[in-house]
């Protein structure tokens, strides 16, 4: 397989690089804006596999020349650049995957599905790991049931160790700000709607050592699809995350100092917006501390909970997703998003995906086998089927 990395050099790309080499001895062209960074992943990865090239994935030429004789493109880069990317792969007839459309990006990619069809190829919406393994674990939970009713969707990190100092985010610093600052969309009896952020407070049990947690809405991708791809008259689909507590208020801080604005502001002469400053901000730490020796024990945790009818009977299936950091393959939280889009531009260019057209993970990957890629990568999914039982 021949595989186009789109933002090799981020937290996320660098690491699906290292899959793609690791477990399908693809070959890849690692394309980000800086060049140096991504000469940085083809040593760290196999630079006979991997060929560093700086891309402006804005540039239409620039992308159109690298798409040539490509099978599968991945774009790790952040989310407002998926629309500019897939238009290139569907005009290039190149398969597709992405991280995530952020619920509004999402519908309006999705209104592009009749031009992948005609070019005969596969755009994969959000498989990361949430949005990604969580829509299949709803597609799952589905199977199990004959109707659905709710799908639940929660997701949680930490570390063994009670971190006391400020939060580094576990992905891109400008998709957090805009988490903690823009309103999610959910379904509610059976209509698509916003509602304010951080709203619908619950309490929800993950696993040890993670526990009890607090979760809130906050916006993301799978309410936009799962409930019109899993159909079985799903009337509810939601998200809500459970942040550590320090993660919590460092990033709600920030968003409360309007670190989420874009608006330029004049700083020593030039012009920069709040949300780019502390995005180069959190770049050149992230990047610091990824040439850190330091192991830190640290967990990412998701959980569906789809619930609904069996034989006439309520029924529920939970799906917990676990994944440990490891030394040699990196931070979970990293690691389980890293991960997915790799197995499906895999499945892509062997043509192990049956449809065309524009799709959430839901609607085209097959969760059984898909569990059982994500489980050589010690990505853990755990399914747990509760039926009722009536004796009279
Ligand atoms: N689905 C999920 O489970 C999930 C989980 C986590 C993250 N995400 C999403 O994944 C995306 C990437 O996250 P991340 O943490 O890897 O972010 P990141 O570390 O900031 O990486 C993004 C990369 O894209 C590059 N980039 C930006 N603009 C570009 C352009 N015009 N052309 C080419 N490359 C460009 C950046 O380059 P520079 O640094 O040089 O600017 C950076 O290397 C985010 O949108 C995030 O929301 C999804």
């Amino acid at each position: 397989m021949k595989a186009l990395v789109v933002g090799a050099s981020g937290q996320i790309g660098a690491m699906t690089v290292r899959d793609l080499v690791d477990r399908y001895r693809a070959d890849v062209v690692a394309a980000d804006l800086n060049l140096e960074k991504v000469k940085d992943v083809a040593r760290a990865t196999n630079p006979n596999l991997v060929t560093p090239i700086r891309l402006n994935a804005m540039d239409e030429k620039a992308m159109s020349k690298a798409l040539k004789g490509v099978d599968v493109v991945l774009n790790s880069a952040w989310y407002e650049l998926n629309m500019k990317i897939m238009t290139a792969a569907i005009k290039a007839g190149v398969h597709y995957t992405d991280l995530g459309g952020f619920y509004d990006g999402t519908l309006k990619q999705l209104k592009l599905n009749k031009k992948a069809v005609d070019a005969g190829i596969t755009c994969v919406l959000g498989i990361g790991s949430t949005p990604g393994i969580t829509n299949v674990c709803g597609a799952a939970g589905a199977n199990k049931l004959d109707s659905v009713d709710n799908i639940s969707i929660y997701c949680t990190w930490g570390t063994k160790k009670k971190a006391t100092e400020a939060a580094m985010p576990a992905y891109s610093i400008r998709t957090v700000i805009d988490e903690m600052t823009q309103e999610p969309g959910i379904v509610d009896k059976g209509k698509k709607m916003k509602v304010p952020v951080l709203s619908g407070e619950t309490s929800v049990t993950m696993p040890e050592p993670s526990g009890k947690v607090i979760a809130y809405y906050i916006k993301h991708s799978e309410p936009a699809t799962m409930a019109d791809y899993i159909g079985k008259g799903t009337k509810h689909v939601s998200f809500r995350i459970g942040f550590p507590e320090v993660d919590f208020a460092t990033f709600k801080t920030l968003a409360e100092l309007g670190f989420g604005s874009e608006k330029k502001l004049s700083i020593g002469g030039g012009k920069c917006s709040p949300k780019d400053f502390i995005t180069a901000m959190y770049t050149d730490a992230v990047s610091s501390a990824r040439h850190s020796t330091e192991v830190v024990d640290e967990y990412d945790y998701l959980r569906t909970d789809v619930t609904g009818k069996k034989d006439g009977l309520p029924a529920r299936c939970t799906l917990f997703v676990r994944t440990w950091n490891d030394r040699k393959t990196g931070l979970s939280s990293a690691r389980d998003t890293a991960v997915p889009p790799s197995i499906t531009a895999d499945w892509l260019a062997k043509g192990k995906v049956d449809k065309t057209g524009v799709l959430p993970p839901e609607a085209c990957l097959d969760p059984e086998p898909f569990f059982k890629e994500l489980g050589k990568r010690k990505i853990l999914v755990d399914e747990e089927l509760q039926v009722s039982s009536k004796f009279y």
